[in-house]
C-alpha cells in the first residue's frame, strides 16, 4: 500500500518492518498490565503527512507497542479531501468509531494546532458527528520548541471535553527529544499510562466547563461617536459573515475611527492554502506560496499603526480561516512582525469562558512586539461604549508610543527563541539570525562583561565575614539603593514628557 497516497492506514507492526532502534532497557517497559490489544486512532495534525516530525514519535510508539494497532488519520495533510470527499470523511469516522483510544499527534503551530487540524475539529462540530468521539479515551502528543505548547494542549483538552471524550493527558516533546534516551523512556511511560487508562476504564473528570449557549448577536444601540485619529493609520481585519453580530461590531468600531480607517476581509488575502510547515521560508523569510497573502500583508498589516483583528469564536478559538492567517505569518520568521503597533481584537463569542483563547490573543500581541490596546467582546451589555473606548485608547496610546513592558510569556518566549535560533536554527533561519544580530536580541547574560565583573567582585566580597554580616543585616537597603537615582530623576522626566 502506498502510504503517501492513502488517507489513513492501519497496520500491525511486524518485526521485519521495525526501523526504530529501541534500547534494551525499554523492551520490557512497554508491556501494559492489561494484555488486551488496543486500537488507537492517531489524528495527525501536521500538513507534512508521513514526513511529519511528530509522526516519527508515533512511529516510535508503534515500535515500542507492537501488540497494539495504530490507524493514522492525516487530518493536517488531507484536510481538503476530508472536507470535500464523502468517502474520505466516512472512512475516518469509521476508524474513530472503531477505536479504543484517540491520540491527537500534532505540531504546535502559532500557539495552537495547525489551521488544517483546527478545520478538522470544526467539521466534527458542523457535521454533528461528536457521537463518534464521545466516550473515547484521548491523549495528545505534540512536538514544538515548547513555545506556547501549553495553550495547544489546553485547546485540545477543551475540545476533548466538549466531544465527551476522556482526556488522559499530554506529552509535549521538543522536536529533537526523540534522540534522547531519557525522553524515550518518558514517552513510553506516557503511552503506557494512556493504554492502562483505557483498559481500566479509568474515570476521568471534565476539566473545561461547557461553553454557554450563544448570546444574541450584538446590535448597536447608540450611534458611535467619532474619534480624532490624528493621522494614525488604522486597519481592521475581519472574517465576518454579512449581517452577523461581528459585522455590526466591525462597522461600529470603523465608524468611531471615521474616514481614516481601512477595513478588509482576510478572505481578500486570497490564500491558496494553509502553511505547509516546509520551513523553506527560513532562509529569506519568503513563502513558497505564490498567492495574495504577502501583498495583503504589505498593504494592510505592515503600514498599520493600529491593527484590529475581528473574529467569531468557533469551538474554542477563532475560525480556522483566522488560524490559517496566523500560521501563514510564520513566513516572517521570528522577527516581531507587529513591532511598535497598537493591537486590538473584537471577539464575538464567550471569550470570558475561554482563558486559553485570551492567552493566545494576548501572547500574539506581546510576542510580536506590540501593545495590546484592548479586546472588546460581544458578551457584555456595554459593547457600544467599549468600542468607543477602544478607538480612543488605541489612538492615545499610539500617539504616546506606549508599549507595555513584557510579562512572563513574552520574556520567556524571547529567551526560547534566542536560545533556539542561536543554538542551531540560525544555520537555516538566516533571516532571523540577521535580525537578531542587528537588533541586539542575542542578549545572553554571559555577554554582559561589566555585570559579570561586578557579580564576581560582589561574590568575593561576600566571603569577608564583616561585609557579609552587613549585607545580611541591611539587605532591603541594598536592594533599593540602585533605584534611588532613578527616583531622583523622575520629576525631570515627567516634566520633559509633559512638555512634548
Ligand atoms: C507555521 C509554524 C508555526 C509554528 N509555531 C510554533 C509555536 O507556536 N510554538 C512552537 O514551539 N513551535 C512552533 N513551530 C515549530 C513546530 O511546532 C515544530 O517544528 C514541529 O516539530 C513540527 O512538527 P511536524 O513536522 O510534525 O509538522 C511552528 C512551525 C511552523 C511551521
Amino acid at each position: 500500500m502506498n502510504r503517501q497516497k492513502t488517507l489513513f492506514h492501519n497496520r500491525r507492526i511486524t518485526p521485519s518492518s521495525r526501523k526504530v532502534y529501541l534500547p534494551a532497557c525499554f523492551r520490557s517497559v512497554h508491556k501494559t498490565r492489561t494484555g488486551k490489544t488496543m486500537r488507537i486512532s492517531v489524528i495527525s495534525g501536521s500538513p507534512k503527512g508521513e514526513k511529519s516530525v511528530t509522526l516519527q514519535y508515533v512511529r516510535f510508539l508503534e515500535e515500542a507497542f507492537p501488540d497494539h494497532t495504530f490507524t493514522v488519520i492525516h487530518a493536517g495533510r488531507d484536510i481538503r479531501a476530508i472536507e470535500h470527499q464523502e468517502e474520505a470523511w466516512n472512512g475516518l469516522l469509521a476508524a474513530v468509531k472503531d477505536c479504543d483510544g484517540v491520540l491527537w499527534a500534532t505540531p504546535v503551530y502559532v500557539m495552537l494546532v495547525p489551521a488544517q487540524l483546527k478545520r478538522f475539529i470544526e467539521l466534527v462540530g458542523e457535521r454533528d458527528v461528536e457521537g463518534a468521539f464521545s466516550g473515547k479515551y484521548a491523549a495528545c502528543l505534540t512536538t514544538s520548541i515548547r513555545f506556547f505548547d501549553h495553550t495547544a494542549h489546553a485547546y485540545l483538552h477543551g475540545i476533548c471535553d466538549d466531544l465527551g471524550m476522556r482526556y488522559v493527558g499530554f506529552c509535549s516533546a521538543h522536536l529533537e527529544d526523540l534522540r534522547n534516551e531519557a525522553f524515550q523512556e518518558q514517552l513510553i511511560l506516557f503511552f503506557t499510562d494512556f493504554l492502562e487508562a483505557i483498559a481500566e476504564r479509568r474515570p476521568i473528570q471534565r476539566v473545561f466547563p461547557p461553553l454557554p449557549a450563544p448570546s444574541s448577536p450584538y446590535a448597536p444601540v447608540t450611534p458611535p461617536a467619532a474619534v480624532d485619529t490624528r493621522g494614525r493609520r488604522v486597519v481592521i481585519l475581519h472574517d465576518t459573515e454579512p449581517g452577523s453580530g461581528l459585522a455590526a461590531m466591525v462597522g461600529g468600531l470603523a465608524a468611531c475611527y471615521g474616514d481614516s480607517v481601512r477595513v478588509a476581509h482576510i478572505r481578500d488575502a486570497a490564500m491558496k492554502g494553509g502553511c505547509l510547515g516546509c520551513c523553506r521560508c527560513a532562509f529569506e523569510n519568503t513563502c513558497v506560496y505564490d498567492d495574495g497573502f504577502l501583498a495583503f500583508w504589505e498593504e494592510y498589516v505592515a503600514p498599520a499603526d493600529i491593527l484590529v483583528m475581528a473574529g467569531t469564536v468557533r469551538d474554542r478559538f477563532l475560525s480556522a480561516a483566522w488560524k490559517q492567517f496566523f500560521d501563514r505569518s510564520f513566513s516572517n520568521g521570528h522577527v516581531p512582525a507587529f513591532a511598535g503597533k497598537q493591537i486590538a481584537y473584537l471577539v464575538e463569542g464567550p471569550l470570558g469562558h475561554l482563558a486559553t483563547l485570551r492567552e493566545v490573543l494576548d501572547g500574539l500581541a506581546a510576542m510580536e512586539g506590540a501593545n495590546l490596546a484592548g479586546i472588546v467582546t460581544s458578551e457584555s451589555g456595554e459593547t457600544d461604549a467599549a468600542l468607543h473606548t477602544l478607538a480612543e485608547r488605541s489612538v492615545r496610546l499610539a500617539d504616546r508610543g506606549y508599549i507595555a513592558p513584557p510579562t512572563f510569556p513574552a520574556v520567556a518566549g524571547h529567551k526560547i527563541f534566542r536560545d533556539e535560533i542561536w543554538g542551531g536554527m540560525r544555520a537555516i533561519f538566516k533571516a532571523d539570525d540577521r535580525y537578531y544580530r542587528q537588533h541586539g536580541l542575542y542578549d545572553f547574560p554571559t555577554r554582559d562583561y561589566r555585570q559579570r565583573i561586578v557579580t564576581r567582585a560582589t561574590s568575593l566580597a561576600m566571603s569577608i565575614p564583616a561585609v557579609r554580616r552587613d549585607v545580611v543585616k541591611n539587605m532591603p537597603d541594598y536592594m533599593i539603593q540602585p533605584l534611588e537615582k532613578a527616583i531622583e530623576s523622575s520629576r525631570v522626566l515627567a516634566k520633559r514628557k509633559a512638555e512634548r
